[in-house]
């Protein structure tokens, strides 16, 4: 079983500064919430409770988010503003939050292994949270991808189709399919060359993860842009056993992009938090009717 996600949040997100030069990108709010919130939420949708962290220099904010502000909630306590801390609460009773600190940013590889110590040896899930998911039809992201672990016991990338001209920005797979939606991995190069690329799917921030990438991302070298890629460990693991690749159902954001933040920001204003509001607003009324 699953039950734990790891949450890679050490890097620089040198794209989105000057805002990230003191603030995590993985505290950057879309409408009101943290990103990191969202991925957090999608992360006990799929049924994990154990949220572990690798943080940084400068991230600390990030641990005091999923702490309690005594300060703030003896402010507010009593007050109509205290509903606003609801769904914080509720994460905080429903998951709890280790932390541990990649002292180098040494690519995303490196991350995963920074936090081995904090996962043990089972399979696990990881979510880079300034990939925002949503999936308003069904299940979350996640919650489709354990499903699909629970079928077929390996790891597993999800992946969209981007057009030719963005797929450089991406590790990109090929494979065969062998279900609706599944393939079957027989290659992953990260950011190909323009040219060279194996196919238009591009793996995006969700993945299942068997505890054998360890040992494999330890024997990785580092390769593109000098930096530990979990595409090259993951290759090496579908060349030696299975790995899966998976046309998720839902919309995905890049939020690490000012494009992909903004859209992320009307989309989630108008079809989450506005609904939010009005059913918020509905169950007053039903409240004040009843008493
Ligand atoms: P990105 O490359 O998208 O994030 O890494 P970045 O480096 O922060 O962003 P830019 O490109 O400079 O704007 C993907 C994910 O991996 C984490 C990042 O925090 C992000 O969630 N990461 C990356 C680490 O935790 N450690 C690393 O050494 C590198």
């Amino acid at each position: 079983m699953i039950k734990k996600c790891l949450f890679p949040a050490a890097g620089y997100g040198t794209r989105f500064l000057p805002a990230t030069k003191s603030m995590p990108k993985e505290m950057m709010p879309v409408v009101n919430k943290p990103l990191i919130e969202y991925g957090v939420d999608e992360a006990i949708e799929a049924g994990l409770t154990g949220m572990c962290v690798v943080t940084g220099r400068g991230k600390n904010t990030l641990i005091d988010h999923f702490d309690k502000n005594y300060e703030l909630e003896h402010q507010i306590n009593g007050t109509n503003k205290e509903e606003l801390l609801g769904d914080i609460r509720r994460i905080m009773d429903s998951a709890h939050f280790t932390y541990i600190r990649q002292r180098e940013m040494r690519g995303l590889g490196h991350a995963i292994l920074t936090g081995k110590e904090l996962i043990g040896d089972a399979p696990f899930a990881v979510v880079l949270a300034d990939d925002l998911c949503v999936n308003e039809e069904g299940d979350g992201v996640l919650a489709q991808m354990v499903a699909l672990y629970k079928q077929f016991r390996c790891s597993i990338v999800a992946v969209q189709e981007v057009p030719k001209e963005d797929i450089h920005k991406y590790g990109v797979i090929s494979g065969e399919m062998i279900k609706d939606d599944i393939f079957r991995v027989d290659d992953m190069v990260e950011k190909p060359e323009p040219g060279t690329e194996p196919s238009n799917l591009a793996i995006i921030g969700r993945y299942i993860l068997t505890p054998d990438i360890f040992d494999i991302i330890e024997n990785t070298k580092p390769g593109k842009g000098g930096e530990i890629q979990i595409t090259d460990a993951l290759l090496q693991q579908a060349k030696s056993g299975c790995v899966l690749a998976y046309k998720f159902k839902g919309r995905r954001f890049d939020c690490g992009s000012v494009e992909g933040y903004i859209e992320a920001t009307n989309y989630c204003y108008q079809n989450l938090y506005k609904k939010d509001e009005q059913k918020m607003e509905l169950d007053k009324h039903a409240t004040a009717k009843t008493s």
